[in-house]
């Protein structure tokens, strides 16, 4: 019998989320996929280190939007790669200091973060200047004989506060000590390499980090399958979930499929996105998590509005004649982004219901559903002067992106028996 049957009771009956962790935008996972090439080429940078310990000062530079593993691969470099390795090869200890600048935007402060919550040295009353320092963090590795890969995570906050002071430094790190035991070697990480490179005042320098950078792309959909796939075992009963929620989150998060979105391609988003529609899936009792769940999910989050829920929530009260009305304004919204004349709605929805099949509702019956429409919110109607014609007249909009909720029409029309492929 599987173990999972039990681990199910010991959970308190939990039947989506198996091991919480995992979803967690925290946790380091146990595989990296797609980023293989990545840590293959920082651990390539990371060789004169491992092959002879302190001849060489080693820097890297990564680079990326948010989002898409920059911090979590360093990490798990550190963790499976360089540390492992050392210790293996050499016996030797490295220590990970990740500090990062936005809590830490000077280079005092960057120094204070690695000697106090890393290293742990008792601090003197009086303030330190960065080369006291550094040479209390240098002279504590002598002691230890340790190496420290020291990760200055989100670097450009540094920079804009500090400018190319605290770049610099570290840049030149080792620079007039050249005989020295090279024991801090660092990871700059940043959203973007130009920013870093203008602060450089050195042309060497400049030249030097450029072959030293790894620029990250924003995933696809197909490798945020892949990744959310890979959680999705981790973390979720295997009846809790298939492949088609999966194929959802990374078509509508997936950089090549969702390039308006500003998150597009970031793998944080998608697994948040399956997080909590596992969490509601869960609180409503269900043993699957529904394409229901994660396109509520995804308005929420890419819609970042609460309103857009509630939305979504009257839209699934709707008849079929009323969503046909919807989508009709959708149609028409880019031609009309003030509003659609009412009579030219009308007309829209006579052709959906006809290329659909339903007879169209009578003249009086539409403006009664549009009314209602408006009543809860799911339209705005205002009466208006209307260019060319003889009178007043009602003017229909909505004042969110139809994008959002277009596909969530669809899905309710199809629920309804309605044959939606000539709409799509
Ligand atoms: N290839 C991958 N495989 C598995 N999980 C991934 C992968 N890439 C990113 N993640 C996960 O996505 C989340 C975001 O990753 P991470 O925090 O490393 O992003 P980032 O690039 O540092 O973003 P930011 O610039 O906002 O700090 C984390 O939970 C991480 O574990
Ligand atoms: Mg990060």
């Amino acid at each position: 019998m599987s173990s999972e049957l039990f681990d199910e009771i010991y959970l308190g009956r939990r039947k989506i989320i198996k091991n919480e962790e995992y979803l967690s935008p925290d946790k380091v996972p146990p595989r990296m996929p797609h980023r293989e090439e990545e840590l293959r080429k920082l651990a390539r940078l990371f060789l004169p280190l491992v092959e002879r310990p302190g001849s060489t000062y080693v820097t890297a530079v990564i680079s990326g939007v948010q989002g898409i593993g920059k911090t979590h691969s360093v990490i798990y470099f550190y963790k499976h790669g360089l540390k492992r390795h050392m210790q293996e090869k050499h016996g030797k200890d490295v220590i990970l200091a990740h500090v990062n600048a936005y809590k830490n935007t000077t280079l005092t402060s960057i120094l204070a973060a690695v000697i106090n919550n890393v290293l742990r040295i008792p601090q003197p009353a009086r303030g330190l200047s960065p080369r006291e320092q550094l040479d209390q963090i240098m002279k504590k590795l002598e002691r230890k004989d340790a190496y420290m890969l020291l990760v200055l995570d989100d670097f450009q906050f540094a920079l804009q506060k500090q400018g190319g002071s605290v770049a610099n430094f570290f840049v030149r790190l080792y620079e007039d000590m050249e005989n020295v035991n090279k024991r801090i070697h660092v990871i700059f990480i940043v959203r973007d390499f130009g920013e870093l490179e203008r602060h450089l005042t050195d042309e060497k320098a400049k030249l030097g980090l450029k072959s030293r950078h790894i620029h990250y792309k924003p995933y696809t959909s197909t490798q945020l399958y892949d990744i959310l796939r890979d959680r999705a075992e981790l973390a979720l009963y295997d009846s809790a979930y298939d492949e088609e929620v999966l194929m959802e989150i990374s078509r509508r998060v997936g950089y090549d499929t969702a390039h308006n979105h500003p998150d597009a391609g970031s793998a944080r988003l998608a697994i948040e996105i399956l997080y909590t529609a596992a969490r509601k899936a869960e609180a409503e009792h269900k043993s699957q998590i529904t394409l229901d769940d994660v396109n509520y999910t995804l308005t929420l989050l890419l819609g970042r509005g609460s309103d857009l829920m509630t939305l979504l929530e009257r839209i699934k009260e709707l008849d079929e004649h009323k969503l046909l009305l919807l989508l009709a304004l959708f149609n028409l919204m880019k031609l009309y982004p003030e509003g659609v004349p009412i009579g030219r709605l009308e007309l829209e929805y006579e052709e959906l219901c006809e290329l659909v099949g339903l007879r169209p509702r009578k003249h009086t019956q539409v403006y009664q559903y549009v009314r209602d429409m408006a009543e809860k919110g799911v339209v705005k109607r205002v009466v208006a002067t209307v260019k060319n014609s003889k009178g007043r007249s009602s003017i229909i909009k909505v004042d969110y992106s139809p994008e959002l909720v277009r596909k969530r029409v669809l899905e309710l029309l199809r629920a309804r028996g309605v044959n939606v492929a000539p709409l799509e």
